[in-house]
């Protein structure tokens, strides 16, 4: 996702600048040309040679150095860069920064970059509750810089409190999200994830494979291009994601129930949920015992959450799922038709690297006009996007149809 884009890393003089390193190393992987700035301070605790191996590029920490075309160093570095991130930052480039000064490498690039700065603050929690540090931080976030926010735990000098670097992927997600286009904004997506889990005792439950990856992928594009998003999930064992509004449910009639709760702000509902068609008549309040060499469960039908969206639906724009494992074409286009989706995305169980727990997928879309586009196997994440895309389209059509 960060393919070919442009990151200038400036590395600040705290312990956590060795988690830098493995920062770089994730960038890398995730395509991004990543140039980095040491401060002198910061060449105590790493050598720049490890940044140097890790990115595949010169790592620059003098100010009074012209690049090998004569071009002046820190103005190439802010010039190149389409993003700048400082990780970690210490309380003095924060106070630099807020104060506007210029006396090194890195506080050069920062004052001649026109690109967006993500800054992630780390230091002693004392140190990061300071007035003054808060006061510039504060004071960075009103001008427009990103603030990363330091997680709380257990810290280098043997105390708890805010102020460690948060891990690398969070990092990385956050980079993700300021990359990318924010052609989502203004739009509240209600996305329900996961499978649900009908009890029919304390112990036991019917269920099915969904691992909620699909959802979470969905939920995690949205967030990056600028939607609210809620994240309605049954059980799964993935993280929430960051900077959604996490719902986590357990049965049919629960994620019934929370949609129901949510959809009024919602513009957008996308059910990649796999949930359970019908749950046990009666759920026992103790653990059935061990008896009978015979024992029957009576299911009775959970309510169609989508198809009940699709009654209130308005002008929201509504997208549903197909888990089909045969006659995937037939099938899909009943559903949408009958539960009022724009569009329907169909999954072939029976495809390898399709469906459950996979993290790719291979979907197949429908809309009631008749359009019908298959996509090769791709990653959740890049089939999430072509999902959002579509969404974005069918809001762009009803805007010019409804002539905004
Ligand atoms: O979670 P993963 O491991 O990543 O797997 C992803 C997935 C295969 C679960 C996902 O891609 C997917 O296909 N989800 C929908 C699964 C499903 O329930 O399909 P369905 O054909 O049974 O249902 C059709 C649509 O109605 C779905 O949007 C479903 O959420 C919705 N539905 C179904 C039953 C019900 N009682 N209420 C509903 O809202």
């Amino acid at each position: 996702m960060l393919q070919d884009k442009r990151i200038v890393l400036g590395v600040t003089g705290g312990i956590a600048a060795y988690k830098a390193a493995e920062l770089v190393r994730e960038l890398v992987r995730r395509g991004a040309a990543v140039r980095v700035v040491m401060t002198d301070h910061a060449c105590e605790f790493v050598r720049p040679l490890t940044f140097e191996t890790l990115s595949g590029n010169p790592v620059a920490t003098e100010l009074f150095h012209l690049t090998g075309d004569h071009k002046i160093d820190h103005i190439a570095l802010a010039d190149f860069a389409e993003l700048v991130v400082i990780a970690p930052a210490t309380a003095n480039i924060i106070g630099k920064l807020a104060a506007g000064i210029a006396d090194d490498l890195l506080t050069t690039v920062l004052l001649a970059a026109t690109a967006p700065v993500l800054i992630c603050p780390a230091m002693n929690a004392k140190m990061y509750g300071n007035p003054v540090v808060k006061e510039n931080v504060a004071r960075l976030s009103a001008r427009g810089y990103a603030i990363l926010e330091p997680a709380c735990g257990e810290l280098a000098c043997r105390t708890e409190g805010q102020g460690r670097l948060p891990e690398v992927p969070e990092i990385a997600e956050e980079i993700e999200s300021l990359l990318s286009p924010k052609n989502l904004r203004g739009e509240h997506i209600l996305i329900t994830a996961g499978p649900t889990q009908e009890p029919f005792d304390p112990v036991r439950y019917i269920t099915n494979h969904s691992s909620g990856k699909m959802g979470y992928a969905l939920a995690v594009m949205a967030r990056r291009r600028g939607a609210d998003v809620t994240l309605i999930s049954g059980p799964t064992e993935l993280p929430a994601p960051r900077g959604v509004h996490f719902v986590p449910v357990q049965t049919a009639l629960a994620m019934r129930d929370s949609v129901l709760d949510h959809l009024k702000e919602a513009t957008v509902v996308i059910k990649a949920a796999a949930v359970a068609d019908y749950r046990p008549t009666v759920c026992r309040t103790t653990k059935i015992k061990k008896s009978e060499e015979r024992m029957t469960v009576h299911l009775e039908r959970n309510p169609d959450i989508i198809a009940t969206v699709g009654k209130k639906k308005g002008s929201r724009i509504v997208v549903g799922f197909a888990m089909e494992s045969d006659h995937l074409l037939e099938n899909a286009r009943a559903k949408l038709r009958e539960k009022r989706m724009d569009f329907i995305v169909a999954n072939d169980l029976t495809a390898p690297g399709a469906g459950f727990r996979t993290d790719t997928n291979i979907i197949r879309i429908l809309d009631r006009e008749g359009g019908d586009d298959t996509f090769p196997l791709m990653g959740k994440l890049d089939a999430a996007g072509i999902i959002l895309d579509r969404v974005k389209k069918v809001r762009d059509d009803k805007r010019a149809r409804d002539g905004h």
